[in-house]
């Protein structure tokens, strides 16, 4: 049976965990020879083994995305052990409460705090592409796949320089997809709404209820909803799109 990325080779950044996770699994469940990146540790192993568990063919690679030297190298494993990269998946990505910041408002946040933000959430994905691109390019083309968020497309409480990262991961995404269009080169941006990750256990925990309230499906995105997404964006199936901003969202942005 030929799924829709079969012989493709796809890298996912934040592979080891959530959505990126749930990604990596759909991907080599569609045929695609997976590079899991992730920080060392953070579950990237596990993610190639519950893809070999299953049949599929995947590498695990160690990666701070925020790092050029470690980001070359990703890039360079992928095409050493699979030849080519057709698909990326940028995914890594933190929230406010990892850099101290949840709740906070723009008088109130450090400048440490922002920074890193910006630093992982946005500069990550810049440095992921340009690699990426590199790779791309004298194979004849491939598909990016950014991760924005609901927070790229409208503003939420307490989440400034998230919401500004992830507003800036749709105009990366965007001008990207002009620059490259002509070397066929597809880029285009997933935003997830509430998704049942590790990312927002502890808000669910302290504000679920209100937090649900805002989605008009009443529930939280499972991980794999966003990944048949992100499959269909790496696809052939979606071949004259390129630039979009496509929520995932239950309906959080339609109200
Ligand atoms: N869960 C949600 O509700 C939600 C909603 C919208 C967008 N998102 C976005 O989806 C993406 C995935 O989040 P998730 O919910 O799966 O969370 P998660 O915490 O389960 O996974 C995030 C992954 O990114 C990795 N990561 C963090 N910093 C990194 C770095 N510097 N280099 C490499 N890897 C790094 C982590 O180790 C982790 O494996 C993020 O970009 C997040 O902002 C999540």
């Amino acid at each position: 049976m030929s799924g829709l990325l079969q012989g493709k080779s796809a890298l996912v950044t934040g592979g080891g965990s959530g959505i990126g996770r749930a990604t990596c699994l759909a991907m080599a469940g569609e045929g695609a020879r997976v590079t899991v990146a992730d920080l060392p540790g953070a579950g990237a192993a596990q993610t190639v083994a519950l893809i070999q568990a299953a049949g599929g063919q995947a590498q695990a690679v160690d990666c701070d995305v925020t790092r050029p030297d470690q980001v070359q190298a990703m890039v360079a494993a992928v095409l050493s052990a699979y030849g080519r990269l057709d698909c990326a998946y940028n995914n890594a990505g933190i929230a406010a409460m990892h850099v101290g910041a949840g709740g906070q408002r723009i008088g109130d946040i450090s400048q440490e705090a922002w920074s890193r933000m910006l630093e992982v959430n946005l500069t990550g994905v810049w440095l992921c592409m340009k690699h990426e691109i590199a790779a791309m390019e004298p194979l004849g083309g491939g598909s990016i796949v950014n991760t924005s968020s609901i927070a790229g497309l409208v503003g939420l409480p307490g989440s400034n320089a998230y919401v500004v990262a992830k507003h800036g991961v749709i105009g990366l995404t965007r001008a990207a997809a002009i620059d490259h269009a002509d070397r066929h080169i597809r880029v285009n941006a997933v935003c997830p709404g509430y998704v049942d990750t590790p990312m927002i256990t502890e808000a669910m925990a302290r504000r679920g209820d209100s937090i649900l309230s805002t989605v008009p499906m009443r529930r939280l995105g499972l991980a794999d909803e966003i990944a048949q997404a992100v499959v269909f964006l790496c696809s052939d199936r979606s071949v004259f799109m390129t630039g979009a901003a496509m929520p995932v969202d239950g309906g959080y942005t339609t109200v």
